[in-house]
């Protein structure tokens, strides 16, 4: 595919790009994957600035970023939302407009999915969202590309999201899945099920695709999924709210048992880090052979730097 329709888009949400434009951002890394292991150094981000912003903390999608943009030559800057003025001292629209002229890009982490939206309304650059409340679309890229490392394409395959159904991660990789075509199911109790507008969103999107979409409270529905996948019972900013889920998600923890099943010797186990080992999953599970958590984490990087060169025209 010809990247060029790509430059100067967001990345928000996957509902705003085709399965084709996906598939094609996945081809590109692969190829950058290869490029990195291979030890070639490229500069297609010399002369480029991103602005880093975090509301709340991250390991692997900063990281992601800031090595994916330096190591192509181009200068990352981290801003926290502690230090600057965006949304205390000045509006939203006003910072918006302000890096866009200074920036090429900018990464955003925080609460609302309106923040990113009103930034890559003002920006007038690429605006990626680095994870808020209602999706994660950079974190489930990589999760495909951990699916079709392992099984040679993510289509027709079953993946299986146990745990908070509501959550960021299990939105994102709704979405993603009814574009591709990849079964997904997701197991929770019926209070965490996620909401029924996103499920009206991704219906005829899975109807195209030939992607079959469940929600489930029965473990049993595990059955011949290629892959399980689960995410912290409490996401950031939900503190509060850890004892209550303890008790719901208790019975639904991902461990050696669960992973057999279904049915499969083959199946993997995915989660988007980090991980509460001995909550959501078992830590023989993490970190044991079925485990796929830590390409999953490396593949952000390789995922992250396809979207950017893309975006930004340096493919
Ligand atoms: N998976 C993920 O987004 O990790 P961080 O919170 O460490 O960025
Ligand atoms: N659902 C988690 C994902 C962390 C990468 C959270 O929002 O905290």
């Amino acid at each position: 595919m010809d990247y060029e329709h790509f430059k100067g888009r967001s990345l928000l949400c996957w509902l705003d790009y085709s399965a084709a434009e996906i598939t094609a951002l996945l081809e590109l890394a692969k190829r950058v994957k290869t490029e990195s292991k291979s030890g070639q150094v490229r500069q297609r981000f010399l002369g480029k600035t991103i602005a880093l912003i975090f509301e709340k903390r991250s390991t692997r999608t900063r990281c992601a970023f800031e090595t994916a943009f330096g190591e192509e030559g181009g200068h990352p800057v981290f801003l926290s939302t502690a230090d600057i003025q965006m949304g205390v001292k000045e509006s939203l629209e006003d910072t918006a407009r302000v890096m866009g002229r200074m920036f090429s890009a900018i990464q955003f982490r925080g609460f609302k999915q309106e923040t990113v939206e009103t930034l890559a309304a003002f920006a007038g650059i690429p605006v990626y969202n680095g994870l808020t409340d209602s999706y994660h679309p950079t974190q489930v890229l990589a999760d495909i590309m951990t699916l079709e490392e392992n099984f040679g394409s993510a289509k027709e395959k079953n993946l299986c999201f146990v745990g908070d159904g509501r959550n960021n991660v299990a939105r994102s990789l709704m979405v993603i899945c009814a574009k591709l075509g990849v079964n997904f199911t997701i197991i929770t109790p019926a209070v965490l099920a996620p909401d029924h507008d996103l499920v009206k969103r991704c219906a005829p999107l899975a109807a195209e695709s030939g992607a079959r979409l469940r929600i489930s409270d029965k473990l049993e529905e595990v059955k011949d999924a290629h892959a399980l996948y689960t995410d912290v019972w409490a996401s950031m900013g939900e503190e509060d709210k850890k004892a209550e889920r303890k008790a719901l998600l208790a019975p639904y923890q991902v461990n050696s048992s669960l992973m057999a099943a279904t049915g499969r010797n083959d199946t993997i186990f995915l989660h988007c880090l980090p991980a509460v080992k001995g909550e959501e999953v078992s830590a023989e599970l993490i970190d044991g052979p079925q485990s796929r958590a830590w390409d999953e984490a490396e593949n952000r990087k390789h995922t992250i730097k396809a979207i950017m060169l893309a975006t930004l025209g340096a493919v």
